[in-house]
């Protein structure tokens, strides 16, 4: 959109989240409420896009740092948001154009409602124009009072709303469209003779309506997109339609929900038709899964790719992993990040894989460790197989290529190489290459102690009969 240039409010420290960390740094869908706001912003392509930070300021441009053509300004301190939109004059200095101004907190916004917001604006050559709703529950909000010929007279507090002010059901977003020409020197006439306190930005419209300028508005019908988050409550209820919102999306598209209420899937997350996901299930980042899938309860995967076809069984955990078609996991498996298992492979019960590749067709399915290992294709990872790759210093590589058997009980101290259709006997701490087509064995040898049972308890008898001894007592075992 050419000569809009968007400003957020992201300043305020949100005290009534009561919390350590800045309200815009919440996340509802994984994400940041910021980073929805932006999303939406982005989507108008706007001339600019411009960011008023303030509390934890540091923490929310790190956060940030993914948008590079974020324009920053500082306000400090946090004088109420007529104050922080007015930090922003001098990026505007000589800019004609529209200003939206969104807030930090409001995320559920869509781009095509800013987009009718500034169309309306335009429209009516407006030097405001306000996106309201009607709500049952105004509270927390400002009001929108109007005159009997339905022009907006000002916006009222909560705190600062006469009882007949409250009872208004139509409240204001926080996001404006305003001409620039007028605006920052408006902006200099706004006062703090408030509960607060503050300089509210939303005292311009009585200032505007002194000054006989055009005051318009866009009232939304769907009051969802315009909720603002305050507290605690109020992220968790909008985080809540965000889910039912996905989730619904993905049910439309031809995949299964057992259960919708405890499917928390984020929104970027793409899943193929077909594919069922049982009750508790957390698919989160960027996470990809194929179709024809069948994710069982308790599990977690984030930002990882799952092919068509694969099973994952309760309780297993994925991270910045990939897994290939007809891959069969768990339970209670865990690939940490940087593992790639290929097709047909699979991983069972208690089995651990760090920045480890598992070739197609290969099996480990009990008890496993395998950490920086290369293992070929049609492996046989035998039961309670340990990689040692980790000396208190530095990481070691293990190789095992392809058809190779580990016996089960092994230990693979790296770096080590274990080479095709080797076999490893159970039981081995393997500290050399073994070399293909050879069996290593690396344990102590056993020894049978002929007839030692007998011998044992016979010594035993005699030590009861001994003078002394409590020979009431029966021998010890
Ligand atoms: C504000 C509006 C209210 C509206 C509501 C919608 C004012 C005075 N009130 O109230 O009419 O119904 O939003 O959600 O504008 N901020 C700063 N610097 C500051 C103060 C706030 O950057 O000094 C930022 C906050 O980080 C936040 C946004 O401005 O992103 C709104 O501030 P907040 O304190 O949440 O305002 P509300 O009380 O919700
Ligand atoms: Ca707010």
């Amino acid at each position: 959109m050419q000569n809009v240039h968007v400003v957020v409010l992201a300043a305020g420290k949100g005290t009534r989240m009561k919390s350590a960390l800045p309200k815009v740094l919440h996340s509802i869908g994984g994400q940041p409420l910021i980073e929805h706001v932006l999303r939406a912003a982005s989507r108008l392509q706007p001339t600019s896009i411009s960011i008023v930070i303030g509390h934890a300021a540091e923490s929310v441009r790190a956060r940030l740092s993914g948008h590079p053509d974020l324009r920053f300004v500082v306000q400090e301190p946090q004088l109420g948001t007529a104050h922080a939109l007015m930090q922003t004059e001098r990026l505007f200095a000589g800019a004609s154009g529209t200003l939206l101004m969104l807030s930090g907190d409001v995320p559920l916004l869509s781009a095509a409602s800013l987009s009718r917001l500034i169309a309306v604006h335009h429209e009516a050559a407006a030097s405001l124009t306000l996106l309201t709703a009607v709500v049952d529950q105004p509270h927390g909000y400002g009001r929108i009072v109007r005159s009997g010929d339905g022009q907006v007279t000002k916006i009222v507090e909560e705190r600062d709303a006469a009882p007949d002010e409250r009872a208004i059901r139509e409240i204001n977003a926080g996001v404006y469209a305003f001409a620039l020409e007028p605006l920052f020197e408006a902006l200099r006439s706004v006062a703090s003779q408030n509960a607060q306190g503050e300089y509210y930005l939303t005292d311009l419209v009585a200032i505007y309506r002194r000054q006989r300028r055009a005051i318009g508005t866009l009232r939304l019908n769907d009051p969802i997109e315009i909720i603002g988050i305050n507290s605690r409550a109020e992220l968790a209820e909008v985080g809540g339609i965000v889910r039912q919102r996905t989730n619904a999306a993905l049910m439309a598209a031809g995949v299964t929900l057992m259960d919708p209420a405890s499917a928390y899937i984020d929104p970027d997350v793409q899943i193929g038709v077909d594919t069922v996901i049982h009750p508790n299930v957390y698919l989160e980042g960027r996470t990809q899964v194929g179709s024809g899938c069948e994710i069982h309860a308790g599990t977690r995967i984030v930002d990882s790719t799952i092919g068509d076809r694969v099973v994952v069984l309760n309780y297993t955990m994925i991270t910045e992993s990939t897994v290939a078609a007809d891959v069969r996991l768990g339970p209670f498996a865990h690939l940490r990040p940087g593992s790639s298992v290929a097709e047909s492979a699979h991983i069972g019960n208690f089995v651990e894989l760090k920045k480890t590749t598992l070739g197609r067709g290969s099996k480990a399915s009990h008890l496993t460790y395998l950490g920086d290992a290369t293992i070929g294709e049609g492996v046989n990872v035998g039961a309670g197989t340990i990689t040692c790759n980790y000396d208190g210093v530095h990481k070691h590589p293990t190789i095992v290529e392809d058809g190779a058997f580990i016996g089960s009980d092994s230990q693979l101290v790296a770096p080590v190489r274990i080479g095709k259709g080797a076999y490893v006997a159970a039981g081995s701490s393997i500290v050399e290459d073994v070399p293909s087509g050879s069996l290593g064995i690396a344990r102590g040898r056993q020894t049978n102690v002929e007839g030692w049972v007998e011998r044992k308890r016979a010594a035993r008898t005699r030590k009861a009969a001994e003078p002394g001894s409590d020979s009431a007592a029966p021998p010890k075992r």
